[in-house]
Order: C-alpha cells, then structure tokens, then sequence
C-alpha cells in the first residue's frame, strides 16, 4: 500500500503583521528540523508572503498562499494577485477553494477551477477544500455536496496521473466553531472522497492523493483523525496561530507515522 506522507498546513487567515509572521518561523523552525515523516506548511496573508518564504528557506517550513487569481499571468485585475507573482515570492503552493471564499466572496465552483488551472500552471501546489454546510449536512446532501465541488476541481486537470494536487475534506459547521467531525464522520467522507478520485483518475492518482481534514483540529484531536487510513493530514486554522501550539500539533502527528515514503511538496520545488 502507498505509504501517503501527512501534510499539515497552518491558515492564518487574516492574521499577523510582518514582524509577528517572521517571529513565528524563527521560533518554530527549531521544533521542525528533528522531525521526520510528514511535510508542514503554512499560509500567512499575502503582505506577509515574501518576508516568511525568505525566512523559510532551506527549512522544512513550506509556505502556501491563501488564495490566488483566476486570471494571469498578467492583466488589468485590480486588487488580484496571479499564480506567477506567488511562485516569484516563494510560494510552494496555494490554498483555493475555502469555504470563507465560497461564502463570502462568492467563489463558484468554476472559479475554483479557473484557479486550480492557474497554480498548476505556475507550479505551485493546490490545497484545494471542499465541504458541506450544516444545513446541507441535516438535508442528507453532504455527498452530493463535495461529489459537486471535486466534479469542479477534477475538470480542471488535464493529467492528474502528473499533475500534484491536495484535496482538503473542510465541513463548513466544524470551522472556527470548536465542534470538530468526529474522526469516524472525516474518515466516511474522505473515503467517499478517494473513491470519487478513483472512479474519475484510476486506482494509483487515488492511492497517492492526500487528503487533509479541516475544521477545529487541535494538539489535543489531530491524533484521532491521523490515525484514520484516508486522512492524510490537516488544515489548522486557529490552532496554528501560536508556533509553540502549532508545533505541538504537529509532533502529535508526526509521531504517528513513519518517516518513509514520498511527500507531495517535493514535485513543487
Ligand atoms: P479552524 O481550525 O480555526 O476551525 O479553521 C479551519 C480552517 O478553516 C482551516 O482552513
């Protein structure tokens, strides 16, 4: 069986001056370089992004944007930030697709792909999320829901046998609300997720893809949801905001898993 390397990504969402990010990769890089067996990132708002690749490099610590355009490499798109200009700053990959875009921006589906076309052809890793809302889920429509958006995201790849990409499970109740999936409810749906991939892109493209879970994930759960055969890491919001917590979170997981096989940032860098 494919031994899948955990990824765990902190979102910071709209948070941290320059200074603050900076501080936070100088205090965690120390806690990353003796561990093995699962690849880390984290995705600081865009003023932030130069300043904390730079900090980063050659260490352990990826860094993911938090959104990107749909359009580029260049344009007239005022306020919008293309793929290119990400991997120019030191991006490795990019989260798209977030239920606070879908939501509040109103990020369709095939907005979502338009970005996902984007990145790759940037070369930047997409962590792209899907999931329902609560009152999707109590409509029995949770399935019906991601199979939906991962239709999006899956017409968005022309190779997916090549093409690198992360698959994020981000049920939009379980976000920001301290009320996290069980570990049994993620791993019903990650498998779902898997088998989606497989009947689209063949049995290997599914037996590599990671799949993260999201949504009130912290030092005390992500335990239960590692050790889930189809969770393949985590997408920390709140919990990846102090790097002293964010570490601890990680060396929860990262002491789960083995330390070989191969990790899904190395095709990015
Ligand atoms: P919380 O971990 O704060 O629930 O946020 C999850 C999330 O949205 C990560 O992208």
């Amino acid at each position: 069986m494919t031994h899948r390397v955990p990824l765990i990504i902190g979102n910071w969402k709209m948070h941290k001056t320059v200074a603050e990010a900076v501080h936070y990769v100088t205090v965690i890089i120390p806690h990353l370089i003796p561990l093995t067996g699962c690849e880390i990132g984290v995705a600081p708002a865009f003023t932030a992004l130069a300043a904390v690749s730079a900090a980063a490099a050659g260490t352990p610590l990826h860094v993911f944007a938090q959104d990107v355009a749909a359009e580029g490499p260049t344009g007239a798109f005022t306020g919008e930030v293309a793929a290119e200009m990400l991997r120019d700053v030191g991006c490795q990959g990019v989260i798209i697709g977030h239920s606070e875009r879908r939501r509040y921006y109103g990020e369709t589906d095939g907005v979502v792909a338009a970005k996902v076309r984007r990145a790759l052809e940037a070369r930047l890793l997409p962590a792209v999320c899907v999931g329902e809302t609560l009152s999707e889920r109590e409509a029995n429509a949770a399935l019906d829901v991601v199979e939906r958006q991962l239709r999006g995201i899956a017409d968005a790849l022309t190779d997916a046998a090549k093409q690198p990409i992360v698959l994020a499970y981000e049920p939009v109740w379980a976000i920001g609300t301290g009320r996290a999936a069980t570990p049994e409810l993620a791993q019903a749906m990650h498998r779902h997720i898997r088998a989606v991939w497989e009947a689209r892109f063949g049995a290997s493209a599914a037996a590599t893809l990671r799949i993260l879970y999201g949504g009130s994930v912290t030092a005390d759960n992500i335990a239960g949801f590692i050790a889930q055969p189809d969770v393949d890491g985590a997408l920390v919001g709140g919990a990846s905001l102090s790097p002293d917590g964010f570490a601890q979170l990680i060396r929860r997981s990262c002491a789960l898993t083995s330390g070989d096989g191969e990790g899904v940032l190395r095709s990015v860098e």
